[in-house]
């Protein structure tokens, strides 16, 4: 199964996990998978065939939502990672606007901002640190980024907290000019399973996003990267319990029968 954003983190974030996220765009409402971050959105067929399968044997009980944290849950396993226990009986949303995907947190956030929008949503420091690595998996295109690598500031074409043959790297892949369709870095490439590398890359300052690498910023999120870079055991307990948090948070109303439309 591809491992994505989706299944992870943007039905999750914007109003709980309802499964807003799955559903078509109708009339004149533009849903969130073709809001602006859309992008990397692409394994709803995954969930549409789950949601089939169960339909036929068990009509009306398992929402889309649910579908999703399992779908997240067995992604990681499959992955490499940790397994947990998912709590079930979320409810699907009825709306889904493509607009509220601004809410998100973006990856140019500086600590504070990233703080505020987890703990906006019930969501800690030390959430916010062991979520973030679910960016051991994973694509990114170059728009995600190129805020570090030109016109950084008025001092600096380059961000300074990047690894500087990190930062030739990154530009040859994303070059101001001609830049290759779709062009883009695996934000882990160290490996390709669920691990604590991405930890381990954000203290060589090697972290891919803003957001990832301003993690090392204030001395208690940073004394969980180190947590995390040094034990794959830690990682996975935390990351397992926040994913179990995250995924709680659920303001839905109905059991879809079609995950792409409300009943
Ligand atoms: C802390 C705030 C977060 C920010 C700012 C953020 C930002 C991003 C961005 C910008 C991308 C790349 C999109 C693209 O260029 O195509 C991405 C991808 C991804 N993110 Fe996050 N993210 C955050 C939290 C999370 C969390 C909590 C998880 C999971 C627990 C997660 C899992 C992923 C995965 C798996 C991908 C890869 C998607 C793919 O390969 O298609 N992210 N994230
Ligand atoms: C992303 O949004 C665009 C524009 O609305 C849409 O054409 C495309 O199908 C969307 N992608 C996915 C995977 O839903
Ligand atoms: C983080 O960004 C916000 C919004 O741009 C800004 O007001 C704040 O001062 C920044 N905080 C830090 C610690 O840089
Ligand atoms: C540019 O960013 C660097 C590193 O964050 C900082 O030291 C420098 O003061 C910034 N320059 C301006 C003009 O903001």
């Amino acid at each position: 199964m591809k491992s994505n954003h989706i299944v992870f983190f943007f039905p999750i974030l914007l109003k709980g996990c309802d499964a807003s996220v799955l559903l078509n765009s109708k009339g004149n409402n533009k849903a969130e998978k073709d809001g602006p971050p859309n992008v990397s959105l692409h394994a709803f067929y995954v969930i549409d065939a789950a949601k089939k399968a169960l339909e036929a044997s068990c009509p009306g009980v398992v929402s889309c939502a649910d579908i999703l944290a399992l779908a997240a849950r067995d992604a990681v396993f499959l992955s490499g990672g940790p397994t947990w226990d998912v709590p079930k009986g979320r409810k699907d949303g009825r709306t889904s606007k493509a607009s509220e995907t601004r809410q998100l947190p973006a990856p140019t956030f500086n600590l504070s901002q990233l703080r505020q929008s987890f703990s906006q949503r019930g969501l800690s420091g030390e959430d916010l640190v062991a979520l973030s690595g679910g960016h051991t998996l994973g694509f990114s295109h170059c728009s995600s980024f190129k805020n570090r690598i030109h016109n950084f500031n008025a001092t600096h074409d380059v961000d300074p907290s990047l690894n500087p043959s990190f930062a030739a790297k990154l530009i040859s892949i994303c070059p101001l000019k001609n830049q290759a369709k779709n062009a883009g870095t695996s934000m882990d490439p160290s490996t390709t399973t669920f691990d604590n590398t991405y930890y381990r890359l954000i203290l060589q300052q090697k972290g891919l996003f803003s957001s990832d690498q301003v993690l090392l910023d204030n001395p208690d999120t940073k004394n969980l990267v180190t947590k995390f870079a040094t034990s794959k055991k830690a990682f996975y307990e935390a990351f397992a319990k926040s994913m179990i948090r995250m995924s709680s948070i659920n303001g839905g109303q109905e059991v879809r029968k079609d995950c792409r439309m409300i009943n």
